[in-house]
């Protein structure tokens, strides 16, 4: 019983690029013609970005809205997964922790995904965002995600059962310091159906602990399973410009039916949670940045925005300078040429 949920505004593709930021990113083409992996042409692409994202008004709102249930975000959201922990697993620094959540919201981000068990030693997501962004503000949507747990030491558990799932979620609601969760996604692993868990979830909804649902990592068959028992606002799945292709039908299927599609691994691909940008050499993804004066990363997630209107981004980081380019990406146009040069990365 899926409910009809749809975009408040057509997504704004205008173009902030300022007569000055096109110089500039002129200069900057010609620098990573001569240098395209240079270290100066990455500092331009950076700075560019930089430039386009606080002097030419871009937010997070640049790629439109996008509207969970009776919740409205920017499409361009934040993944809290990175914040906790350096490429090398040890803790992050706390205060750029929280430079970079601070910036998301001054950017405009809306739209934060998290969960309980994104930890490492000395960083908790939940508890970041708690300190640094509560009180929160009214129009910020807070998604975390249940079934998979951790023990105190890091160690990952079985799948939750559906009678553990209450626990999960007063956890997220004790450490986000809220009292009710605004969307919770069922995070499953194995399942052929997962209709006990998520109705163990539709009861908590209805009890009021959680305002909306969704579902992770999951098949068409989960979610219409899940449809029998709740409304579902978001399928959470991996999905990128050169990763898990066969995902398309699966991504129109939801726009069908007006759940949003929220793509993880947009930019690592196949390096999953390894991290860093996925095929950062290819030939198509390097010459559509250079005429966008962008970086690979941006290009990935504006391609995948591209995909539909009811697709959301959460590209994770813990850098305050990533953070800025990734908002930048919401502005970022491709053309039919800059698709058609892409196709072939993602053929169908
Ligand atoms: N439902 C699920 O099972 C599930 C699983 C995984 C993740 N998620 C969620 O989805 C979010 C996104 O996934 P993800 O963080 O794993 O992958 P991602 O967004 O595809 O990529 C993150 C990686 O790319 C780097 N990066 C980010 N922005 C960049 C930029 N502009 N330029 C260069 N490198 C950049 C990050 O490193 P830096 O920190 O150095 O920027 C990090 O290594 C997560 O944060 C999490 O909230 C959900």
């Amino acid at each position: 019983m899926a409910t009809a949920r749809k975009t408040t505004a057509a997504p704004t593709l205008t173009d902030p690029v300022s007569p000055d930021l096109k110089r500039f990113l002129r200069a900057l083409a010609d620098e990573r013609e001569a240098d395209p992996t240079g270290q100066a042409g990455k500092k331009m692409a950076r700075e560019a970005a930089s430039i386009a994202t606080y002097r030419e008004g871009v937010t997070a709102a640049s790629a439109g809205t996008w509207t969970l249930g009776d919740l409205t975000v920017n499409r361009m959201g934040f993944g809290a997964m990175r914040l906790t922990a350096n490429p090398d697993g040890t803790p992050s620094d706390r205060d750029r922790a929280i430079t970079v959540l601070r910036r998301a919201v001054e950017l405009g981000v809306n739209h934060i995904d998290t969960a309980a068990f994104y930890f490492s030693a000395l960083r908790s997501a939940n508890e970041l965002i708690n300190r640094t962004l509560s009180p929160y503000p009214d129009d910020l949507v807070i998604v975390t995600k249940v079934g998979p747990g951790r023990d105190p030491s890091g160690t990952w558990l079985p799948l939750a059962r559906p009678d553990q799932l209450r626990g999960q979620v007063e956890e997220n609601l004790r450490q986000l310091g809220r009292d009710h969760l605004d969307v919770v996604n069922l995070r499953q692993h194995g399942l052929d159906s997962i209709a006990e868990h998520f109705g163990a979830l539709a009861e908590l909804r209805a009890a009021g602990l959680i305002r909306h649902l969704g579902i992770s990592n999951v098949r068409a068959p989960h979610l219409a399973q899940a449809q029998q028992l709740a409304p579902v606002v978001c399928v959470q799945n991996p999905y990128g410009l050169d990763h898990r292709r066969e995902t398309d039908d699966f991504l129109r299927l939801c726009g069908e039916q007006g759940v949003a599609f929220v793509p993880f691994f947009a930019i690592a691909g196949a390096r999953r949670e390894a991290g860093g940008v996925a095929g950062g050499d290819t030939d198509a993804v390097l010459t559509v940045a250079r005429r966008h004066g962008a970086t690979p990363a941006q290009v990935r997630l504006a391609w995948t925005l591209h995909r539909g209107p009811h697709v959301l981004a959460i590209p994770g980081t813990g850098d305050p300078d990533h953070l800025v380019d990734n908002v930048a990406a919401g502005a970022l146009r491709l053309s039919a040429a800059d698709l058609a040069l892409l196709d072939p990365v993602h053929p169908t």
